[in-house]
């Protein structure tokens, strides 16, 4: 049986791609959208865009503009002004909901209590937020998948910090610190499973509408990615999503007690990983350390039609 995804999200190159997988294999009851790499008006957009390009009617609700507490810098450095690499995409034809998110994750877990697994691929500002209005919400919830976080304090915005950890760390520290079992990708594990860029660009000229419009969003990401030196394309959300549609591809992951740093002057917004069992926590997050990579890779190729 599909399973049946609720994925808030800040659309975004990685993210563009994790929602055509989740849409190439899963049922999406919803998506519910953070700011994060840019501005809510561009990541509400860019959902409903993608919407469109897979035909889907999935219901669109637009969440916090702001974190909870502190204003952060986006990512329009690496995602484009527009987020989707300022591609010049057409608007989209229909608008979001009236709902907001966070109201419409507590209402549709309640409608489909235990059925719905959680992706959350963006600052945690809407599920902190429905967490604060409903505590019960993790018992309704079938799995939550979180993308956020440096395990072992090799960050991407600051040194220890990971973007959407740091983007709205006191919504990270009410998620982290209410749910009692959650699934964590990190970004030290996204740069290990990073995709050769001939390999991922063949994908991209294998001619699918999917393909042609990623070829397009991801352009500027990827001269980004080659000026940086990095290990291929390092695709994050992409990563956490490959988890959540094929859980067995999971070759090494460890059960941690996982905390937020709020207030470090050097490491506000750090994941600090309990590794030694020193603070006699039990363990919140399945970290996940390594994924089978050409399952990884066969999951990307199937979603952008290129399989
Ligand atoms: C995360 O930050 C965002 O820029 C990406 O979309 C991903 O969710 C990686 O640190
Ligand atoms: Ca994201």
């Amino acid at each position: 049986m599909k399973p049946i995804l609720l994925i808030d999200t800040d659309p975004g190159v990685d993210d563009a791609l994790a929602l055509l997988m989740a849409y190439e294999r899963a049922e999406v009851a919803a998506l519910t959208i953070a700011a994060g790499n840019v501005g809510l008006g561009h990541t509400v957009t860019n959902a409903l865009r993608l919407t469109e390009l897979v035909a889907a009617g999935t219901p669109v609700f637009a969440g916090c503009a702001e974190p909870l507490v502190l204003p952060a810098a986006d990512a329009a450095f690496v995602h484009g002004a527009d987020g989707f690499g300022d591609a010049g995409l057409p608007l989209p034809q229909r608008p979001a909901e009236a709902e907001h998110a966070a109201l419409a994750l507590i209402r549709l877990t309640r409608e489909h209590p235990g059925r719905l697994t959680l992706v959350a691929l963006g600052p945690l500002t809407n599920l902190a937020l429905a967490l604060r209005l409903d505590p019960t919400l993790p018992q309704r919830v079938a799995r939550l998948v979180v993308m956020g976080g440096a395990v072992t304090g090799r960050g991407n915005t600051s040194v220890p910090a990971e973007f959407n950890i740091g983007f709205d760390p006191e919504a990270a520290h009410i998620v982290f610190s209410s749910w009692p079992q959650f699934e964590l990708v990190d970004w030290e594990a996204t740069m290990r499973h990073g995709i050769p860029l001939d390999r991922f660009e063949a994908w991209l000229a294998a001619g699918d509408a999917r393909a042609k419009l990623y070829d397009a969003i991801s352009r500027k990401i990827r001269v980004f990615m080659r000026e940086r030196g990095r290990p291929g394309i390092v695709l994050a959300d992409a990563l956490a999503m490959a988890v959540v549609l094929e859980p067995g591809c999971v070759r090494r992951a460890e059960h941690r007690h996982v905390a937020i740093e709020l207030a470090g002057a050097l490491t506000r917004g750090a994941t600090v990983v309990d590794w030694d069992g020193r603070s006699g926590k039990p363990p919140n997050a399945r970290i996940v350390l390594e994924l089978d990579q050409s399952r990884f890779e066969a999951m990307i190729a199937a979603a952008l039609g290129a399989a």
